[in-house]
């Protein structure tokens, strides 16, 4: 009887920004776990590795592969040969996508939803944030942005492999994870880590790359194993097979550069829940921590993560091709470029509209370099460039923020011009109150709309060292509707994403890094 292995391999090594990030590795479509024989991942250069070994010999460490210890013999060998012609295919076809994806640009794109996710996708779950001390930079976020510590994962837990804590406000989970003494987290001395896939060596080379930043995007789906089996069968890099934890199976994928899309399905979950109720549940192996005092600044829900590739083609033609999400809306450099740099910008949604995973890419060979090859190059690479958080009342959600800015909380972005609510009376008059426009310029919210809702956004600065992850916090007004149960809810994506705003955000950054180079020169 043939045992299978798992071997994982360094995703920095896999997708390091000098081996073509935006192409991640890719299994072929007949890769599924427990399969004997030989499975090969795509490698450097997008280009199929042929590797030979003997018999119960190790694979070379940089390279994802699930073999079988038995030796396959002739017959796995011709096999071997023909998945990889397979996968030359496979590449071709992916490669043919990507050439074949071109923007249209705001005016021109026809919003349509085909509705042809491949799996079943709930929300949005958590975001999970690797850094290297867990129990300071929760806390921080925890202060800065309203949301209570609410359960754990940690030596006092049993937990050996790493401290995990989460904050949750509403429906929005961030979880911050970091690694215990390596001597003792060792997969297999029972570390008993909550999170399956954590592993030190993973950490410390994600860590050293690219500082705080987001390990995993998490959706909840309804079935883990089937969505990690479909999207491997459909070009997505393996990162982590099913693992059962309790009632619930967690999965991974490649998603872009070191990010992860994770899987997480339970065994028994109410089909009614409200996406914003407070739940109590997380995922086996954390222990609720009931918060001391409360603290709640109207933060609800994850509204959309948004990732900074260095090619915006192959990387929506990969993550369209193995979760089957449509294209939602997308903005060139024409629409919210400002005159110094550009970017072009490709938003996918799931079937409910409710998951949105905008990508961004630079423009070059403008007068200043993109503010994303800036992001790219601090960040060593494709990750998560902001996250956008939901609540139902940005005045209060402000208030509240900048009061902690200075004393440990988040720093935003500095405030428009005058000039800017002056226009933004004769934009948004018939729907913002003139004190609701004074509230604005008041906290430096910025408005926008498109032709169902408005938008209300405003841009924290980078929340760590380096100048490249940062949070939006957005209240999205209007687009109410009913579904076929009678529930009312808000579409998805409601008032666009800030188009009309994009370029007093992107020069408000560039001001920003033309401060920092100033100091550096
Ligand atoms: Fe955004």
């Amino acid at each position: 009887m043939s045992e299978t292995l798992f071997f994982r391999a360094s995703h920095a090594s896999l997708v390091s920004p000098t081996v073509g990030l935006g192409t991640p590795p890719r299994l072929s479509s007949a890769t599924k776990f427990g399969a004997p024989s030989v499975r090969i991942a795509e490698t450097r250069r997008g280009r199929p590795h042929r590797m030979s070994r003997k018999c119960g010999a190790a694979w070379r460490p940089n390279l994802v592969a699930i073999c079988s210890i038995k030796c396959p013999g002739e017959e796995a060998e011709e096999a071997e040969e023909s998945r990889v012609a397979e996968m030359g295919k496979e590449r071709d076809s992916d490669a043919a996508e990507a050439d074949g994806f071109k923007l249209v640009g705001y005016a021109n794109f026809v919003r349509h939803n085909p509705r042809s996710d491949r799996f079943a996708v709930r929300r949005f779950h958590h975001v999970e944030f690797w850094c290297s001390d867990a129990t300071n930079v929760s806390r921080r976020f925890s202060f800065g942005l309203g949301m209570p510590i609410v359960a754990k994962s940690d030596i006092s837990t049993g937990n050996l492999a790493h401290a995990s804590y989460l904050l949750r406000s509403g429906s929005l989970s961030f979880l911050f994870s970091a690694p215990y003494s390596p001597s003792i987290s060792t997969p297999g001395n029972s570390s008993n880590p909550s999170i399956p896939s954590f592993s030190f060596p993973t950490f410390q080379r994600f860590a050293a790359t690219h500082g705080l930043a987001v390990r995993a995007i998490a959706l909840e789906v309804e079935d883990a194993e089937a969505a990690f089996e479909t999207s491997v069968a459909h070009g997505a890099g393996p990162s982590h097979p099913p693992t059962p934890i309790g009632d619930a199976v967690v999965a991974e994928v490649s998603l872009y550069g070191d990010v992860v899309l994770r899987y997480v399905s339970f065994k028994q979950r109410p089909d009614d829940e409200d996406e914003d109720e407070d739940d109590d549940s997380f995922l086996p192996g954390f222990e609720r921590i009931d918060p001391e005092v409360p603290l709640d600044y109207g933060l609800r829900r994850l509204d959309h993560a948004v990732g900074n590739v260095p090619e915006l083609g192959p990387a929506v033609a990969y993550v369209k091709r193995f979760t089957g999400f449509h294209e939602f809306a997308e903005f060139t450099a024409e629409d919210i470029g400002t005159a110094d740099s550009g970017l072009n910008s490709a938003v996918l949604a799931n079937n409910d509209e409710t998951v949105l995973l905008p990508m961004n890419e630079p423009v070059s060979g403008t007068k200043r370099r993109s503010q994303i090859q800036t992001y790219l190059d601090h960040n060593e690479g494709a990750g998560v460039q902001h996250l956008a958080i939901g609540t139902d009342d940005i005045f209060r959600t402000l208030r509240e923020m900048r009061a902690r800015s200075a004393v440990g909380g988040f720093e935003f972005m500095p405030s428009p011009p005058v000039t800017y609510y002056r226009n933004l009376r004769r934009r948004t008059g018939d729907v913002l109150t003139e004190e609701q426009t004074r509230e604005c310029e008041r906290l430096g919210i910025l408005v926008d709309r498109d032709d169902q809702g408005v938008l209300l956004q405003i841009f924290t600065k980078p929340v760590g060292d380096r100048p490249t992850i940062f949070l939006e916090i957005i209240q999205r007004v209007g687009c109410m509707t009913k579904d076929e149960q009678g529930k009312i809810y808000q579409k998805g994506g409601c008032g666009g994403f800030g188009k009309g705003n994009f370029s007093e955000l992107f020069k408000s950054i560039e001001e920003y890094e033309k401060m920092l180079e100033a100091k550096i020169t």
